[in-house]
């Protein structure tokens, strides 16, 4: 076996976008990685399980010497990728010919290494054999996996992601708008793409209530946001609602279920539904 000669230190996607809220997710996250071997972060499409992982891995990266590693799955679309996958995500390559199992466990056997398992949902069975193997041969290792339902391996502890705080109806008082998760998302997303945007007495009512109707998940409210760009270019906001899709269309389908709205399969998103003129209309009311 061999790996590529640069220093081993973890590869970590740079974030390119502000990274909002969860203070107490993270600090409980992190308490269970250094409990647990395999910890799973659950929750519906687009909740910001994902995004949650990535933090918690950069906070804990001085913990682990040979590094943290993020192994992305969510593109895949069959089981027999996902050996190869975390192969390359770790920089190893092989031509002995012997299975990449097997690799992956003799060069993790002695290494104090945390890889971030990202996606898993669709891939279940094979990320439970693989994570089940390699906690059991390699005994520094640790995962961070996230996906829509749990990996159901021994000692998983599972964490359920849940969405961004919104202030209850009626609730907001002057001030505190940016106590609440969503709402600076929304700020946040919207003044990138509409530069003097702010959360004001004029505009925060609005903006709780369509944060609410959003349920508070990351995901359409980055959205809804987006859609200032529409506004300031004139584009008809129909068409960039047209174009939100489905947590679920962003990766292949296997197949399985149709997504439930409520349960852990998938999450309606608004937008796309009929309720979307709704929003259209309460994300336009708010930016103009
Ligand atoms: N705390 C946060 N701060 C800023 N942006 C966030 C936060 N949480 C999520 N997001 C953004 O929301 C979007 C959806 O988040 P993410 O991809 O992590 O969701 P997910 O639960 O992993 O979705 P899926 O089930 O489809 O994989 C991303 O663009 C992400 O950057
Ligand atoms: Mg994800």
């Amino acid at each position: 076996m061999t790996s590529t000669l640069r220093q081993r230190s973890g590869r970590l996607p740079e974030a390119v976008t502000s990274f909002v809220g969860r203070r107490t997710a993270r600090a409980d996250v992190r308490r269970l990685l250094e409990g647990s071997r395999l910890v799973t972060l659950t929750g519906v499409g687009g909740v910001g399980k994902t995004r949650l992982a990535l933090q918690v891995a950069r906070d804990v990266r001085r913990a682990f010497p040979d590094g943290v590693w993020l192994a992305e799955l969510a593109k895949l679309d069959d089981d027999s990728l996902v050996d190869s996958a975390v192969a390359a995500a770790l920089e190893l390559s092989d031509s002995s010919g012997r299975a990449l199992i097997d690799v992956l466990v003799d060069y993790l056997a002695d290494k104090r290494l945390l890889v971030v398992l990202d996606n898993c949902e669709h891939l279940l069975p094979a990320c439970a054999r693989l994570t089940s193997r390699l906690l059991s041969e390699a005994p520094e290792l640790r995962v961070l996996a996230t996906s829509r339902d749990r990996l159901a391996i021994g000692a998983e502890q599972v964490w359920l992601v849940p969405p961004l705080s919104v202030p209850e109806p009626d609730s907001l008082t002057s001030g505190t708008a940016r106590q609440y998760e969503a709402m600076t998302l929304f700020e946040d997303r919207a003044s990138s793409v509409l530069p003097g945007f702010r959360l004001g007495p004029e505009n925060e009512a609005a903006v709780a209530r369509l944060c609410r109707q959003l349920d508070g998940l990351p995901l359409a409210i980055e959205l809804a946001a987006g859609l200032a760009e529409g506004v300031v270019g004139g584009t008809d906001p129909g068409s960039v609602v047209g174009s939100v899709r489905h947590p679920d269309e962003r990766r292949p389908n296997r197949g399985g279920a149709a997504p439930d709205a409520a349960g852990s399969g998938g999450v309606e998103l608004r937008p796309v539904s009929g309720a979307g003129a709704d929003v259209v209309g309460q994300v336009l009311g708010v930016l103009r």
